[in-house]
C-alpha cells in the first residue's frame, strides 16, 4: 500500500487549509493511503496544532483516530520560501520524520502559493537535494501557472532544467472533478455519440462556468487577473479540449494530453465580448478606475476536419444569476419529414455544477396529438453517487501518488493556453458594465442574434 511524505509549501494558506489537509484526512480514512507525514512549510511562525486546528471546520464526517492519526503526521516549519539557507530545515525535518515514521522516501511536494514564488522553490527544492531521496518525488504547481505565454515559459524552462517532465504535476482541478472525467467516457465508452461528434451532427458547443458570488476577499488578486485569466485560461480551455478532442491512441496520460494540445494549438478567436459589474470597482482592493473583465463570452472555433465551422461558445462571469458550470452539445436540426417540424433539436449536456450528471433531449411524439414534444433522459449523478464522490483535491492527490499524470496539464498545453488567452488580451475591447444577478451585459443580446444562438442558462 502506498505511503509518503506530503510537504506542503504554503501550509498556513487557504488552500491548505480548506481542501489539502481535508484531501489527506479523506485519504486516511478511505485507507488509501497507510502511513504518511504530513510536512507543511510557510512564512508564519505557528505551532503546528494550532494551524492543524483552522482546517478542522472543513473536515467532514470526523474520526477522532484518525484525527488523532493526522496530529501526530503533522509538523510545520517556518521559513521564507525565497531564502536557500532556511531549506535546510526542511532536509532535517523530512530526515527525521521518515525515519520515526519508517516512511520509504517518497516525497509529494505541493506548492500551493502563488505562480511568483515557483521559480525560486523550484530552485531551492532540486540544489537542496529534497527531491533526491530513495523513493520517487514529484512536484505539483498549482494553479495559475504564471500570468501570461512569457513568465508560464519561464516557469517550464526551471522546471526543465531541475526536474523531469514525470516528476511534474501541474494542477488544474477541474480535470479531477469526478463529471469532468467523465467527458472521457462519455465520448469513449459508447458508440452512441461517437459518431455523431463532428460538424456534420454538431450545431454549437457551450462551455459555461458562471457564479453568483463576486471577487469576496480576492479583489488584489482578481483585478490584476480578470476573468479570462483566471477561469478561461485553464478550466474552460481544459473543459473544450477534452470535449474537441480526437480519440487518443489509449487512454493514457501522454496520449490524452497528446490530442488536448493539439485541439489547444489550433484554436481561433471569432469573437469576443467582456464585461464587469455594476459596483465591481468598489469592491476592497480593487483599483477604483480598474477596468478588469469579471465577465468574457467568447466564440472560437477550431480549425480542423472534425470542427471546422462549428461554434464553440465560452461564457463566464461573477455575480451573475446562477451557479452553473456545463457543457452542452447542441445537435443540428434534423430533415424535416413531420407536420409541424419539431421544434427542438437534441442537445446533450454535461452538468459539472452544481448538480453533477448528464442529460439528453430527445423529440418524443405528444401523447394524443400528431406533433413532437422534447423529452430528456436524465442521470442525476449527485442523486446517485453524492456521499461517495471524492473532493477534486482528494483525486489530485490520489492521481500524484499513483504517478497518473492524465489529469494535469502539461507544459505545451499550458502554453498553448496562454498564447490564446495573451492573443484576445493584446487586442483592445470594450468591457461592457452588467447588473449584478443579471445573465451579463445587455451587448450579450446583440452577441446571441449575432450568432443565431440561444445560451443554455
Ligand atoms: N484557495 C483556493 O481555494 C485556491 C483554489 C485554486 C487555486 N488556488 C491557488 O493556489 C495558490 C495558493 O492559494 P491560497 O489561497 O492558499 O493563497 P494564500 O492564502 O495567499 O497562501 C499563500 C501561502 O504561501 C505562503 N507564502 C507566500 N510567500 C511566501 C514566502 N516568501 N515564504 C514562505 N511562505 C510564503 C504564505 O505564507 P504566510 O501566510 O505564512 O506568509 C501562505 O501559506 C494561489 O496561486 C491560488 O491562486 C487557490
Amino acid at each position: 500500500m502506498n505511503n509518503c511524505t506530503f510537504i506542503i509549501m504554503g501550509a498556513t494558506g487557504d488552500l491548505a487549509k480548506r481542501k489539502l489537509i481535508p484531501a489527506i484526512y479523506n485519504l486516511i480514512v478511505k485507507n488509501k493511503i497507510n502511513k504518511c507525514a504530513i510536512v507543511g512549510v510557510a512564512r508564519s511562525e505557528q505551532k503546528s496544532k494550532a494551524l492543524l486546528n483552522l482546517s478542522k471546520p472543513f473536515i467532514k464526517r470526523k474520526e477522532k483516530s484518525v484525527l488523532n492519526k493526522l496530529e501526530k503526521a503533522f509538523h510545520y516549519i517556518s521559513i521564507d520560501f525565497n531564502d536557500f539557507s532556511e531549506y535546510k530545515k526542511i532536509v532535517h525535518t523530512l530526515d527525521e520524520v521518515e525515519k520515526k515514521q519508517g516512511l520509504s522516501g517518497n516525497r509529494l511536494f505541493y506548492l500551493a502559493t502563488l505562480p511568483e514564488q515557483f521559480d525560486s522553490i523550484t530552485k531551492h527544492l532540486s540544489k537542496s537535494n529534497l527531491t533526491k531521496t530513495k523513493g520517487w518525488s514529484r512536484v505539483v504547481y498549482e494553479k495559475p501557472f504564471g500570468n501570461d505565454l512569457k513568465s508560464a515559459k519561464k516557469i517550464n524552462k526551471c522546471i526543465q532544467r531541475v526536474f523531469k517532465e514525470d516528476q511534474v504535476y501541474r494542477v488544474d482541478h477541474y480535470l479531477s472533478k469526478e463529471i469532468v472525467e467523465n467527458i472521457v467516457f462519455i465520448r469513449f465508452a459508447n458508440t452512441v455519440f461517437e459518431p455523431l461528434w463532428n460538424r456534420k451532427y454538431v450545431d454549437n458547443v457551450q462551455i459555461v462556468l458562471s457564479e453568483k458570488l463576486g471577487v469576496e476577499k480576492r479583489g488584489n488578486f482578481y483585478d490584476k487577473t480578470g476573468a479570462l485569466r483566471d477561469v478561461v485560461q485553464n478550466h474552460l480551455l481544459q473543459l473544450l479540449a477534452l470535449t474537441a478532442m480526437e480519440e487518443p491512441e489509449r487512454l493514457s496520460a501522454d496520449n490524452i494530453r497528446d490530442e488536448k494540445a493539439r485541439i489547444l494549438k489550433k484554436v481561433k478567436t471569432k469573437d469576443v465580448l467582456l464585461g464587469q459589474y455594476e459596483q465591481y470597482t468598489k469592491e476592497s482592493n480593487v483599483e477604483k478606475n480598474s477596468r478588469t473583465e469579471t465577465f468574457a463570452a467568447l466564440h472560437l472555433e477550431i480549425n480542423n476536419t472534425r470542427w471546422k465551422g462549428v461554434p464553440f461558445f465560452l461564457k463566464t462571469g461573477k455575480k451573475l444569476e446562477k451557479n452553473q458550470v456545463s457543457i452542452l452539445i447542441q445537435f443540428k436540426r434534423p430533415k424535416c419529414l413531420l407536420d409541424p417540424c419539431p421544434e427542438a433539436t437534441n442537445r446533450l449536456e454535461i452538468r459539472i455544477q452544481p448538480d453533477l450528471g448528464f442529460a439528453i433531449e430527445l423529440n418524443a411524439k405528444s401523447p394524443g396529438e400528431s406533433k413532437t414534444m422534447p423529452v430528456k433522459m436524465n442521470f442525476c449523478h449527485s442523486c446517485l453517487f453524492a456521499a461517495n464522490t471524492p473532493s477534486a483535491y482528494e483525486t489530485v492527490l490520489q492521481a500524484v501518488i499513483n504517478g497518473d499524470q492524465s489529469r494535469f496539464v502539461r507544459n505545451d498545453e499550458i502554453e498553448y493556453q496562454w498564447k490564446a488567452i495573451d492573443r484576445i488580451k493584446s487586442k483592445k475591447h470594450n468591457v461592457h458594465t452588467y447588473k449584478q444577478g443579471s445573465d451579463g451585459p445587455k451587448a450579450l443580446e446583440k452577441f446571441t442574434k449575432q450568432h443565431n444562438m440561444r445560451w443554455n442558462v
